[in-house]
C-alpha cells in the first residue's frame, strides 16, 4: 500500500512497502518543455550525487532513479528527523551526533559534493547513525567558498531551529569537521561569509 508522507516544493513523497518514493511534479506556472527538462535533470541529478555520497556517508540506498517518471525510489529509513529528535539527548549527546554530523560533512566535501541543504530536518536518526537525505539542492564543486557556504547554512538553519543550543551543537559540528583536509581553508572562510552576510543586512 502507498502512502502519502510528504508534499513538498519540488516533490511527493510516498512509503510504499519498506520503500521511499521521491517523485518530483509538475508546476503548474512553469512552462511546460522547461518544466520536463528540469525536473529530470533535478531528478538525475540528485540520484547521482546520493549515489556517490553512499560511498563516504549513511544514505537511503537508492533501488532505481528513472528520468522519464521523475521518481527516486529507495530505502525508507525507519527513524526520527533529527530536527525532532536532536533537543531530547542529553547536552554531551547531542553533542556527540554533531560532531558525527561534521564528519560527514567533511567526507562529502572532500569527495566535493556540496548538499546544498544542510538542516537538521534533512537527517533521519536511526539506531544511532546519522542518515542524510534530500540532496535535491546539492551539486558537485571543489571550491572552498561552496564548502564554507554549506557550512554556513547549516548554521543558520541550526540557529532557527535549535534555540539555546544551536552553538554547542555546531561547535560540535566544527570538531567533527576537522578531520577534512581543508578543514583550517573551509573555516577560515566561514568567517569571511558570516561577515559579508552581516554587512548585507546592514546596508
Ligand atoms: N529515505 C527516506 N526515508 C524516510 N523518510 C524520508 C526519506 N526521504 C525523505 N523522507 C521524509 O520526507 C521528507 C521530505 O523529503 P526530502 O527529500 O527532504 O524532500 P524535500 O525536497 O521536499 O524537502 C523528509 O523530511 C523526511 O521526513
Ligand atoms: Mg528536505
Amino acid at each position: 500500500m502507498e502512502k502519502i508522507i510528504g508534499l513538498g516544493a519540488e516533490a511527493l513523497l510516498l512509503r510504499k512497502d519498506g520503500r521511499l518514493i521521491k517523485k518530483r511534479i509538475r508546476k503548474g506556472y512553469r512552462y511546460h518543455e522547461l518544466d520536463e527538462k528540469l525536473r529530470k535533470t533535478r531528478t538525475r541529478k540528485e540520484a547521482k550525487l546520493l549515489e556517490k555520497a553512499s560511498r563516504l556517508v549513511n544514505v537511503p540506498k537508492i533501488i532505481k532513479s528513472d528520468d522519464e517518471t521523475k521518481e527516486i525510489v529507495m530505502d525508507f529509513i525507519n527513524g526520527k528527523k533529527l530536527s525532532e529528535a536532536l533537543d531530547s539527548f542529553s547536552l554531551e549527546e547531542a553533542k556527540k551526533l554533531c560532531m558525527q554530523i561534521g564528519s560527514s560533512a567533511a567526507k562529502l566535501h572532500d569527495a566535493n559534493i556540496i548538499h546544498g541543504d544542510l538542516t537538521t530536518s534533512n537527517m533521519i536518526l536511526q539506531e544511532g547513525k546519522i542518515f542524510f537525505i534530500d540532496f535535491g539542492l546539492g551539486f558537485e564543486s571543489s571550491k572552498i567558498e561552496d564548502k564554507a557556504v554549506d557550512l554556513h547554512l547549516f548554521r543558520q538553519a541550526f540557529e532557527s531551529r535549535h534555540f539555546g543550543k544551536w552553538e554547542d551543537y555546531f561547535n560540535s559540528a566544527i570538531e567533527g569537521y576537522k578531520i577534512s583536509k581543508n578543514a583550517d581553508a573551509v573555516l577560515k572562510q566561514i568567517a569571511k561569509v558570516e561577515s559579508r552576510g552581516r554587512y548585507k543586512g546592514k546596508h
